[in-house]
C-alpha cells in the first residue's frame, strides 16, 4: 500500500506521523521505504541524526521531492509491503504528484476549526486527483489532541459526516514526539510503554487495515 500523509497546511504532523507510521510497521516485520516528498528534507534529516546517533536502520528513507513521484512511486512498491509519503505543505504540484501516487491519503489536523477550514484546498486537490484515479481514499486524523477537551470533540463531529472520515484512533498532544524528532528516535524507543507509542501503533494496525 502507498500511504501519503498531505496538507498543504504547514505543521500539522505530517512527518512525525509518516516516521512513526513507516517505523512502527518496520517494527512489525513489513518491508517500508519512506519517501521524503517534501523539499525542507525533515525525514532525511531525521534518518541522517539517527544515523550520527548510531541507532539501526528500522526503513530506507529515500528523497523524491519532484513532481514526478506518481511515476516513480509504483516500482517503489514492489519491492516493498507499505511506501509512506511524507508531504509537502504548500507545493501544489508535488502535492498532486504525491495524491497521484498514493492508495490512501491521511490528512493530519490538529483539533482546531480553523485547520478544518484549511483542509477544504487539500479536499478539492483530492477531487481533482479522483478524476485520474477515483479509488484514492481518504482519511483525517485528528493530532495534537489534548485531554479530551471540547474543540477535539467538536472537531471529531464536524469531521464525522465527511468524505473523507475521521480515523477512530487520534494522537495526543505528548512531549514524546517532540522529543523523537529532536534526537532521531521514535517514541517507542523512547518508552515502548508510553501512551504515544500504543497509540502509534493502533493508529498504523487502523490504517493497515484499510490496504486496498
Ligand atoms: N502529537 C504531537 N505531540 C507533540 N508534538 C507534536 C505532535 N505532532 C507533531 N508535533 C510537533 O509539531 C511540530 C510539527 O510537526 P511535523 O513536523 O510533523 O509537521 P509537518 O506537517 O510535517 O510540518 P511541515 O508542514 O513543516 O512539513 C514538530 O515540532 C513536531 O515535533
Ligand atoms: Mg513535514
Amino acid at each position: 500500500m502507498i500511504v501519503a500523509l498531505l496538507n498543504q497546511k504547514g505543521g500539522t504532523g505530517k512527518t512525525t506521523l509518516a516516521l512513526h507510521l513507516a517505523g512502527q510497521w518496520a517494527r512489525e516485520g513489513r518491508r517500508v521505504t519512506l519517501i521524503d516528498a517534501d523539499p525542507q528534507g525533515s525525514a532525511l534529516d531525521w534518518s541522517e541524526q539517527r544515523t550520527r546517533e548510531g541507532l539501526p536502520r528500522l526503513f530506507g528513507t529515500i528523497g523524491l521531492a519532484r513532481d514526478t513521484l506518481h511515476s516513480e512511486a509504483p516500482e517503489l512498491a514492489r519491492s516493498a509491503d507499505h511506501v509512506v509519503i511524507d508531504g509537502p505543505p504548500r507545493v501544489a504540484g508535488l502535492l498532486r504528484s504525491a495524491l497521484l501516487a498514493c492508495d490512501l491519503v491521511l490528512i493530519p489536523v490538529q483539533p482546531s476549526p480553523f485547520d478544518g477550514w484549511a483542509s477544504s484546498e487539500m479536499l478539492s486537490l483530492i477531487e481533482q486527483a479522483r478524476i485520474f484515479r477515483p479509488e484514492i481514499a481518504a482519511r483525517f486524523i485528528l493530532n495534537r489532541c489534548g485531554a479530551r477537551t471540547i474543540i477535539a470533540r467538536e472537531t471529531a463531529a464536524t469531521l464525522g459526516d465527511h468524505d473523507p472520515s475521521l480515523i477512530g484512533q487520534q494522537i495526543g498532544q505528548r512531549v514524546a514526539f517532540a522529543e523523537a524528532a529532536r534526537t532521531g528516535r521514535l517514541v517507542f524507543e523512547i518508552d515502548e510503554n508510553s501512551q504515544a507509542s500504543y497509540e502509534i501503533a493502533a493508529l498504523a494496525s487502523e490504517v493497515g487495515r484499510l490496504a486496498p
